[in-house]
């Protein structure tokens, strides 16, 4: 009985003890799982903002300064200008695809030295009018061209090596804006227009070059600033990074904001230079000069024509800005307080750069529209967006944009003054120009672009590799 009962007081307590122990054990468990928490917390919290009690005086001080670098430094691309340029290998392809567009013949018979004209003694000269919008294939292409000679201009964002191993990036020099522009007429003799010819024969010549199979294009610059370039060759050559004006009419697996680079247009209207202009000197409250469209996005014209129509200070009207009516849309804009910017039937346009250049508050009106370089520049700050379904309120647009002060104009004026620049084509090309800002733009997608490149060599190895692979992950997991 005795040893009975001392067995079961035994059995008792080793019972209690067990309890214990797990009990102890589970609070331990949970108290290191709080504590992790607690810290894992506070360390989140402290990276985003910074504990005040804790900041000692240099810290202020240095808080301070970065505060002040900013408020002087309004574009925050500043700092990469003291970096070293972008290094871009372009391919040696036959003139026909770029200078010989513009009618340019290679001199002798010396093949490799004479693909590029020898533009220190002579530059072919681009189309004018309409064809300038998208001419940034040619401005650079010479910006390339350029940066080899040994008296390289002071703004060198990009600098072309021979190398093509060495290089960022691999530019495409096929001007297929221009090639659009004057060759997509399939004449008698011809079965295919030149243009369409063109765009075959560069699919050819690019899947076959070392650089190409290396990257799968990844790590290409190819140029469709025309939306309708390149119709026939987009869909082949998507991995690369395409420069586009907008992405109205392309797929979202072809072309993306993140992967490929939006470029201004050139605008056709004057510039403004010394524009002593003011709200008042300004004359019209708002101008709209372009087509219209009877597809996708155009019916908005149409309404916001008839919202419009009687307003006296406003002036609308159709029909494109010809040679012709240049001169004349130069003045309208120099003398208007704001531009409309109406999505057409791609939700880009030339418009927007026409106002930038003549200091017209840009009023946007395109909710699909992708905007150059807006990484590094704020558009609010020198334009007004409205959303087509509020512009089409009765009153709406006029209401709004009466209701912005004189103040607040002044401010968006001073501003479009200020980047204007931004948008200006030159050669040879100036510190903060359009061409040296698109080379920038592509600049910072280069580590994306790598990355696209590693990845995709992950399982490249070879196919009996690959083919391992997939024997492995047949065997089912829990088999080991
Ligand atoms: C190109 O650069 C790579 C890496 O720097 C080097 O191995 C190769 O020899 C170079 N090729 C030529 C033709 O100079
Ligand atoms: C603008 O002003 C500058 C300097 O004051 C002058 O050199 C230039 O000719 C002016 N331009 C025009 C178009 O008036």
């Amino acid at each position: 009985m005795a040893d009975k009962n001392s067995s079961a007081i035994g059995y008792v307590a080793r019972n209690l003890l067990l309890c214990l122990f797990v009990v102890t054990t589970i609070l331990f468990a949970l108290s290191c799982y709080f504590v992790l928490r607690s810290t894992a917390h506070n360390r989140f919290l402290s990276s985003t903002f910074p504990s005040r009690p804790f900041v000692s005086s240099t810290d202020d001080a240095i808080a301070k300064a970065v505060k002040r670098e900013r408020e002087n430094c309004r574009c925050d691309h500043k700092d990469e200008k003291s970096k070293s340029p972008l290094k871009v290998y372009m391919y040696d392809m036959d003139p026909e695809f770029h200078f010989g567009l513009l009618d340019w013949k290679p001199e002798g018979k010396k093949k490799k030295s004479s693909v590029w004209p020898d533009i220190q003694k002579f530059i072919p000269p681009y189309p004018g009018g309409l064809n300038l919008q998208h001419s940034i294939e040619y401005w650079l292409t010479l910006d390339l061209l350029a940066s080899a000679y040994p008296n390289t201009p002071s703004a060198n964002a990009a600098k072309r090596v021979y190398n093509s191993t060495e290089a960022d990036v691999i530019f495409v020099p096929f001007f297929s804006s221009l090639s659009y522009n004057r060759f997509s007429k399939v004449n008698p003799h011809q079965k295919t227009s030149r243009n369409k010819d063109l765009q075959r024969k560069l699919v050819a010549f690019l899947t076959a070059q070392e650089e190409w199979k290396r990257s799968g294009g990844r790590d290409h610059v190819v140029l469709a600033h025309h939306p309708n370039s390149m119709l026939d060759a987009r869909n082949k050559l998507f991995p690369a990074m395409f420069i586009l004006s907008d992405f109205g009419r392309y797929p979202p697996t072809v072309a993306n904001v993140e992967k490929d680079v939006i470029a201004p247009y050139k605008h056709v209207i004057k510039t403004y230079d010394n524009d002593t202009s003011g709200f008042d000197s300004r004359p019209t409250l708002l101008y709209f000069q372009g087509a219209i469209y009877r597809k996708d996005g155009g019916f908005v014209r149409q309404e916001l024509f008839y919202l419009l129509q009687d307003e006296k200070d406003v002036h609308f009207s159709f029909g494109s800005v010809r040679n012709g009516g240049v001169n004349k849309a130069s003045q309208g804009m120099h003398s208007s307080k704001f531009c409309l910017n109406i999505a057409g039937d791609t939700p880009s346009s030339n418009r927007l750069f026409d106002a930038i250049a003549s200091h017209c508050v840009p009023v946007i009106i395109s909710d699909e529209i992708e905007l150059p370089f807006e990484d590094v520049i704020d558009y609010s700050e020198f334009s007004v967006f409205v959303r087509t379904t509020d512009a089409l309120k009765e009153n709406f647009l006029v209401n709004l944009i009466r209701g912005i002060s004189k103040e607040e104009w002044t401010r968006m004026w001073n501003r479009l003054k200020e980047v204007e620049k931004f948008y200006e084509f030159h050669f040879p090309s100036k510190v903060d120009d359009a061409v040296q800002m698109i080379w920038q733009a592509i600049a910072r997608k280069v580590p994306s672009v790598k990355m696209r490149v590693h990845k995709s060599r992950r399982f490249s190895g070879s196919a009996s590799e690959v083919e391992k692979q997939s024997i492995w992950s047949l065997i089912p997991r829990n088999f080991w």
